[in-house]
């Protein structure tokens, strides 16, 4: 920073890549900022990852994000891990430090937080049970953001229970294991239900989930965001209930990012988001 003959590199390592609306979000803030610089699409494919990561010191950039399917793999590549990430046991983010060696952290967590705090601003993590739908990677930042934001009762349900014992024992928090069969009745008392399958997405099936339980005024939140509204965000507004997609946590993890390579923390704003959800397709026929 402060060069002015430097221009700014970063972008995203994934496979496929090119769904993602990060270097759209990244390229508006260098330009809202009148920054030189440049976010791209790294389509990376899982033999190259290791060369990839290396390139980056030479090449100039700042750091990258992770996304799928390398979340996991950059983590045992990179030089340092922090304790965050270690815990949800993937990173989404690279920082390269001026001698070359590459830092990895995980910006989800605070991603799906501060996403929900600026679209629900009363909300609070320890109002009541909390239902998490889901174990994989995204389950595991959600699970740490809620825990460490304060929550009461966590209900974990996933098709391969083991996975969600995996993450109660992992994990310090007050969590409660559900099987699959039971999701529905899991819903019952809860203050939130957020699913963080991939189901729902455009091409997946969706979420096959009844909300008869679910209390009126608790909240539903996604965290996938192509379409913007999915079948079970779609049914839970339908009833009446408050809803949250996907998309704010992938543009609030980016502040983070930013302000890791660039030393700025920009502004996730109503004009940006609209710009974003602009490109997204509805997903109905
Ligand atoms: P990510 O890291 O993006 O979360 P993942 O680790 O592949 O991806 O996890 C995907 C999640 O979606 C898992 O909870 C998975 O359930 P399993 O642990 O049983 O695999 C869930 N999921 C994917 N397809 C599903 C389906 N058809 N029905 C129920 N759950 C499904």
């Amino acid at each position: 920073m402060g060069d002015p003959d430097r221009f700014l590199l970063a972008g995203v390592m994934g496979w496929p890549v090119m769904h993602s609306r990060s270097p759209l979000l990244h390229n508006y803030w260098f330009k809202q900022h009148k920054l030189a610089g440049a976010y791209l699409p790294l389509a990376i494919q899982p033999a190259g990852l290791a060369a990839a990561l290396r390139a980056l010191h030479p090449l100039g950039f700042a750091g990258c994000n992770i996304t799928i399917p390398h979340k996991q793999e950059a983590m045992k590549l990179v030089d340092d891990v922090d304790t965050l990430a270690k815990s949800i046991g993937a990173i989404s983010c690279v920082l390269v430090r001026p001698d070359g060696s590459l830092a990895g952290t995980n910006n989800d967590c605070y991603g799906f937080i501060q996403n929900i705090r600026q679209e629900q601003p009363g909300w609070r993590a320890d109002l009541g049970p909390s239902v998490v739908i889901g174990a994989g990677g995204g389950s595991r930042a959600v699970c740490y953001g809620l825990a460490q934001a304060g929550a009461r009762e966590i209900r974990l349900v996933n098709r391969t229970f083991a996975r969600a014992k995996k993450i109660a024992e992992e994990f310090a928090g007050p969590f409660k294991v559900f099987p699959w069969e039971q999701r529905h009745e899991a819903l019952d008392d809860a203050v939130m239900v957020v699913n963080t399958t991939s189901l729902g997405m455009v091409g997946q099936d969706a979420l096959d989930i009844k909300l008869d339980k679910l209390p009126a005024r608790a909240l539903a939140v996604d965290i996938v965001y192509i379409p913007l509204e999915t079948p079970f965000l779609e049914a839970a507004r339908k009833r009446g209930n408050p809803t949250v997609n996907g998309l704010g946590m992938l543009l609030h993890q980016g502040r983070r990012a930013w302000q890791a390579w660039f030393g700025i923390e920009p502004e996730v704003t109503a004009e940006l988001r609209a710009a974003v959800e602009k490109t997204i397709p509805d997903g109905k026929p």
